[in-house]
């Protein structure tokens, strides 16, 4: 690195001066094109019931949920990620891959209503099933291979629906592949596959648990999630979804494993999608009530740092408000 001959001749300074000269030389700049707004969405009509740990986010019925996607296309954010709260759940989470399902009424709704609105779906067992686990259980533990063609009956139901992306967040081996395939089969090869590749077994998910209603009712989800002291088989699960057909990659949660962001920036040229989750909107915002933090820099900051450290694209449930301010 071949540089001035340091101080008291380089000043880094000189440069931070004025507003002007900081966004002169400012490496990273985050705009709505960048964000993906989560939505949760409800049976019945006119509900709007908030999220407690989530401040500004609600569960919300169809008709809801279209003022809500509405807005964030007149924001000109260009994707919603919906996750589904069934009218009922059972052991095999039938509801999630059911034609008239509601994430499935929500997806034919919303293209009617916002057909230019990217509309991504969140797949995976876990809101729909009575155990809340995120696939089909043999004994204690989720069984992968049985679970497979539901997440793939599940993908087909959203794409039949509309859906432009669907988003595999459990976590079995093989669920890209096995998502591809039935996608091609059925005529939707122009649907995409955003891969949750790195989603680590993280307690920053509980409020989105409150939200989507999905906590296992016995154990825990560390044997099919990531183990958050790894960073290389982050990269071999990346690959692996690269491999059986991902058209884009996902780390999950940002913050904390930014260096996984950055690595896989550094390994692979497939745009990066990083979830800045619940429970990280959640510490802000709670912050910010409080009046420790300044909610709307330290969003901007965290964001920032995310969108620097490799992602092209960021979920995050402070979208709309980012864009408003
Ligand atoms: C479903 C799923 C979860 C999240 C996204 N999809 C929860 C989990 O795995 O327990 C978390 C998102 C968030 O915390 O914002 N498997």
């Amino acid at each position: 690195m071949a540089g001035s001959s340091g101080f008291p001749r380089y000043r880094p300074r000189r440069l931070r001066r004025t507003e002007g000269l900081r966004r002169l030389v400012r490496e990273t700049e985050i705009s709505a094109a960048d964000l993906i707004l989560p939505l949760f969405v409800a049976p019945a009509t006119g509900v709007r019931t908030p999220v407690s740990s989530m401040p500004g986010v609600d569960q919300t019925s169809v008709d809801e949920l279209l003022r809500d996607a509405e807005q964030a296309h007149r924001l000109e954010i260009p994707a919603v990620l919906l996750f589904g709260i069934p009218e009922s759940k059972d052991e095999l989470g039938t509801e999630g891959y059911a034609q008239d399902g509601v994430v499935q009424r929500a997806v034919r709704a919303l293209k009617r209503e916002l057909p230019e609105l990217i509309v991504i779906t969140d797949v995976c067992l876990c809101e729909y099933t009575s155990h809340g686990h995120c696939g089909v259980l043999q004994g204690d533990t989720v069984d992968n291979d049985e679970t497979l063609p539901l997440l793939a009956r599940m993908a087909v139901s959203h794409a039949e629906a509309g859906a432009d992306i669907v988003a595999p967040s459990d976590m079995m081996d093989g669920r890209v592949g096995a998502i591809r395939s039935a996608l091609d089969d059925r005529g939707f090869a122009s649907v995409a596959v955003l891969a949750y590749s790195a989603k680590y077994a993280s307690a920053f998910y509980g409020p989105f648990r409150e939200a989507a209603d999905s906590t296992p009712q016995f154990g825990d989800r560390r044997g099919y999630q990531m183990d958050p002291a790894n960073a290389r088989e982050a990269m071999r699960e990346a690959q692996q979804d690269l491999l059986e057909g991902a058209d884009m990659l996902m780390v999950k949660p940002a913050l904390p494993y930014l260096d996984i962001i950055a690595r896989l920036r550094a390994e692979t040229e497939y745009p990066i999608c990083a979830y800045h989750v619940s429970g990280e909107y959640a510490m802000i915002m709670a912050a910010g009530e409080r009046g420790w933090i300044d909610t709307d820099r330290a969003m901007r900051e965290a964001l920032t740092s995310i969108k620097r450290a490799g992602a092209d694209m960021i979920i995050s449930y402070y979208a709309r408000e980012f864009v408003r301010r």
